[in-house]
């Protein structure tokens, strides 16, 4: 896609945008035809053909719209209108757009070119499609190009990897994929395989990775800018690659759905690659604590009681609950090990979380003012919304254990996703700005691009835009 500052006479194909207050102010300028189809509703798209070529008529809806709407409007009709849509220069005429708006409008032509298994063929990618628009200055259109292209391709390849069936995405298909990546973009890639998990101390992670048949991937990407006094943002993302429950065994009739257990993890690559791909001012030190949780001789068993790197002991009471085991070692590890200005973490982590909010919003804890303040805003603002829990200290009664510092689960049937929080409190070895984000029920659910639940890219531009703007 190029974004270019001109108007030339004659385009075979034009995109006409509006609001409905003003398609009403304008109609009365087209073919009658036209305002009886049309109304300027939001998703509406009216064809119309005629001799030099095709007009879409796109209408936005109400003109209080907030930006990420405009992204919806402009998914949708990337989506709808796929095959049809040629690969030439294209007039864009919407004369009360903002920068803003017109920047969100080209991330959802992109990002709504995203089906599975993706390839990058649709004519949005071609260098043929032109997007003409003369309201905007050529550096603002450079931008926008830049950053609707680095986004896309951040969420693109988050929902490309949570979408593979389990059989496509074994650690070291991933870890292969990570290396590349990291060479890719220059990124510091170090990966710690079982023995050296067990050196170094790496407990609560190895528990659930002992019943695999493949090799431990403790994974730990790094991103560094070379401007002077940047923050740090340390981000932990939980990447199960298949959650069988263990010998916890899950029931089988939504069974298939826990290939989406790594959310957290592809949410964090997403924004791996928009930061690098934009060069942000910051630093990034993402933890992959990559494993399956499955069933074998070697599965970790209720009752086990391990040891996590931070010293503390968990008794596992069930080994369903195997998120917080993996990112209770991603945290700690990374506390101890990396000076970070934010600390926070994605999972897919409870089914409570899921009850709770259903796929309207991830549920969020958070033991600092100013980082919940600000994911809060950010969601609202990209429309992946968070809403805020307690981290109250009576809900850490329930995960004292008799032969352990903590149980995994309470054996109460309330609160769990309160509950794996308070657990998750336990590693992060008093971080002062610490989030945790249980996005079960966000992550993988209706999507526009496909019959069946898929991915939704949740996260990624939430990091990206909170990452982004953080001053
Ligand atoms: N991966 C699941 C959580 C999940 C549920 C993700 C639904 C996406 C959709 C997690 O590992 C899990 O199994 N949690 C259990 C914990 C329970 C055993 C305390 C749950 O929530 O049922
Ligand atoms: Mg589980
Ligand atoms: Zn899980």
């Amino acid at each position: 896609m190029k974004l270019i500052n001109k108007k030339n006479k004659n385009y075979t194909q034009v995109f006409h945008i509006f609001t409905e207050e003003d398609w009403a102010k304008t109609s009365k300028n087209f073919n009658k035809n036209i305002s009886t189809f049309f109304t300027g509703k939001k998703h509406e798209i009216f064809v119309n053909a005629h001799e030099e070529g095709i007009t879409y008529f796109i209408g936005l809806g109400k003109s209080t719209l907030q930006n990420f709407e405009i992204q919806q409007v402009a998914i949708k009709f990337s989506q709808t209108q796929k095959g049809k849509l040629q690969a030439a220069p294209t007039l864009v005429l919407a004369d009360f757009m903002t920068e803003k708006q017109f920047e969100e409008f080209t991330k959802g032509l992109l990002i709504g070119t995203y089906n599975y298994p993706f390839e990058k063929n649709h004519a949005f990618w071609s260098t043929k499609f032109e997007l003409h628009f003369e309201n905007l200055s050529q550096k603002k259109l450079d931008n926008i190009n830049q950053k609707a292209e680095a986004l896309s391709n951040g969420q693109i390849a988050c929902q490309e990897w949570l979408n593979k069936p389990a059989n496509l995405k074994k650690p070291d298909t991933l870890s292969l994929h990570l290396k590349n990546l990291a060479k890719k973009y220059d990124l510091k890639y170090t990966s710690f395989n079982r023995k050296k998990c067990e050196e170094l101390g790496l407990g609560a992670y190895l528990s659930v990775n002992q019943g695999s048949a493949y090799d431990a991937a403790f994974t730990i990407l790094e991103y560094k800018t070379t401007v002077k006094n940047a923050k740090t943002f340390g981000l932990v993302g939980k990447c199960v690659l298949f959650d069988t429950g263990g010998i916890s065994l899950k029931n089988p009739d939504n069974m298939h759905y826990m290939k989406s257990d790594m959310g957290g993890a592809t949410a964090v690559l997403g924004t791996l690659i928009y930061a690098a791909e934009m060069q942000l001012p910051v630093n990034i030190v993402a933890i992959l604590p990559i494993t399956d949780n499955a069933i074998s001789e070697n599965a970790f068993l209720p009752s086990d009681v391990i040891t996590a790197y931070n010293g503390k002991t968990i008794e596992v009471l069930n080994t369903d609950a195997e998120g917080r085991m993996i990112l209770a070692d991603g945290l700690s590890y990374m506390a101890k090990n990396f000076k970070t200005d934010f600390l926070i973490d994605l999972a897919t982590l409870t089914g409570s979380s899921v009850r709770m909010f259903g796929d309207t919003c991830g549920a969020m804890f958070s033991n600092n003012e100013e980082l919940k303040n600000l994911l809060i805003k950010t969601g609202d603002k990209t429309n992946q919304r968070l809403w805020n829990l307690p981290l109250w200290d009576v809900w850490k009664d329930d995960i004292q254990s008799d032969v352990a510092d903590l149980k995994n689960i309470s054996m109460k049937p309330i609160g769990d996703c309160i509950v794996a929080a308070k657990f998750l409190e336990e590693f992060i070895e008093n971080h002062p700005k610490w989030a945790h984000l249980d996005i079960a029920g966000v992550a993988f659910g209706n999507v526009g691009y496909a019959k069946e639940k898929a991915a939704t890219g949740f996260g990624v531009q939430l990091l990206a835009d909170l990452i982004e703007n953080y001053h």
